[in-house]
């Protein structure tokens, strides 16, 4: 750091100039991302808020209200208004948080998880954190976790199971039901991660899609992982967890004795964290109403399968599955999907890839230009790499 402060014009200038070169979601380009930009309204209550501390709830109680509120609103989205749980930093938090409490309920020193082979690496963290062994069970041909394996995998030392609803690399939704039944025979913890499907499924199923049950409508789950930083189009950091009673809820929970606002209890990893991560999780569901999200997600689906026709009508390119959500991978028989996911970065689209096919994100800043746009340049590269 220099001694002398700078001026805050000066500032501004060179932050413009260093960050120009950067993507944005507004130019289409972000296709492989799970994040969008967050709703115009969200920027105005975040910034307004932003000092607001929710590790010292006795300073803001009303922002500790709002929060149990979104908290409330995110509940009766998945089938139980009486869930608790917190605004997070986002799903990595909210998974380890479940495990916690897994872990914890159990009493077991030595324990396991079993997870889809689909899940996401905040697994493996959180089990390594936890001193837990992570166990990866085997899917299905339709890429959901194959519950014949989760079953060959429980053991005396299997304290929890996860299923995911909307899988990172797919989109794909999990058998939660029979993961469900599964999991109350062996008496063991049910943890769904729903952080990116939270906020899709709700809402296709509205539109009329078929959605197999999920959520705490099943009996045997525990705990949900939900991201309004995700498809809720809150700012980052905004990740959810809602546990179905309070009393998995307490198992993380800490009672801090010395901070400015009294004596208070935190149950999340961090301790200081962002109140205006949830007073814009609270604005922007109370704005877009149930309405405002079933349009959206209408949107990025129509999009979504637009592109996977798109694809089919590209020679040597294919879709790996049906789409469930606005998610698809692409994949190819023919040629190294490695090379066609390299060439797009050439031409600044950000695509995601994965160990054999390329994931593309229809999130709400990918307009039906962009989609024509990738589709062009799909083609004119599968082309090229077909020689
Ligand atoms: C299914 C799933 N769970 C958890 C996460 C982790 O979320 P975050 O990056 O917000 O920590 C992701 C990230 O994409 C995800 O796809």
């Amino acid at each position: 750091m220099q001694t002398k402060g700078l001026p805050e014009q000066k500032l501004k200038e060179e932050l413009k100039l260093r960050l120009k070169g950067d993507f944005t979601y507004e130019s289409g380009r972000i296709i492989g991302s799970m994040c969008t930009s967050p709703h115009p309204l969200t920027r105005k209550v975040y910034l307004r808020f932003l000092g607001t501390n929710l590790g010292d709830t006795g300073l803001f109680p009303a922002v500790a209200e709002l929060e149990k509120e979104a908290i409330r609103m995110l509940g009766t989205l998945l089938s139980n208004p009486e869930a608790t749980g917190h605004i997070l930093t986002g799903g990595t938090e909210a998974n380890l948080l479940a495990l916690w409490a897994a872990k914890k309920l159990s009493k077991k020193v030595d324990c396991e998880v079993i997870v889809p082979a689909s899940a996401h690496c905040s697994f493996d963290k959180a089990a390594d954190l936890l001193g837990m062994r992570i166990v990866r069970a085997k899917l299905n041909d339709r890429f959901q976790v194959d519950v014949a394996e989760v079953r060959k995998a429980v053991s005396p030392k299997t304290v929890a199971v996860v299923g995911i609803a909307g899988t990172t690399g797919l989109g794909v939704v999990d058998p939660i039901d029979e993961l469900s039944e599964l999991a109350s025979e062996e008496d063991l913890y049910l943890h769904v991660d729903a952080a990116f499907g939270g906020f899709v499924l709700p809402f296709l199923r509205d539109l009329g899609f078929t959605v197999p049950d999920f959520d705490f409508a099943v009996p045997g789950v525990y705990s949900i992982t939900i991201d309004p930083h995700k498809m809720g189009l809150a700012p980052i950091p905004a990740g959810g967890i809602l546990f179905r009673h309070e009393s998995l809820r307490k198992m993380v929970s800490w009672d801090i004795p010395y901070l400015s606002g009294g004596e208070t209890e935190q149950a999340t990893l961090v301790g200081t964290r962002s109140g205006a991560s949830a007073i814009a999780v609270w604005t922007v569901m109370r704005h877009l109403g149930r309405e405002g999200y079933r349009r959206i997600v209408k949107n990025c689906m129509h999009l979504t399968l637009k592109l996977a026709k798109g694809v089919q009508n590209i020679k040597g390119l294919s879709i790996v599955i049906q789409p469930t959500m606005n998610v698809l991978g692409l994949k190819s028989d023919t040629i190294n999907i490695r090379r066609v996911a390299e060439k797009l970065r050439l031409k600044k689209w950000a695509v995601s890839l994965f160990p054999h096919h390329i994931r593309i994100v229809v999130m709400p800043h990918i307009k039906e230009q962009h989609i024509e746009q990738f589709l062009e340049d799909l083609n004119r590269i599968v082309d090229e790499l077909r020689g």
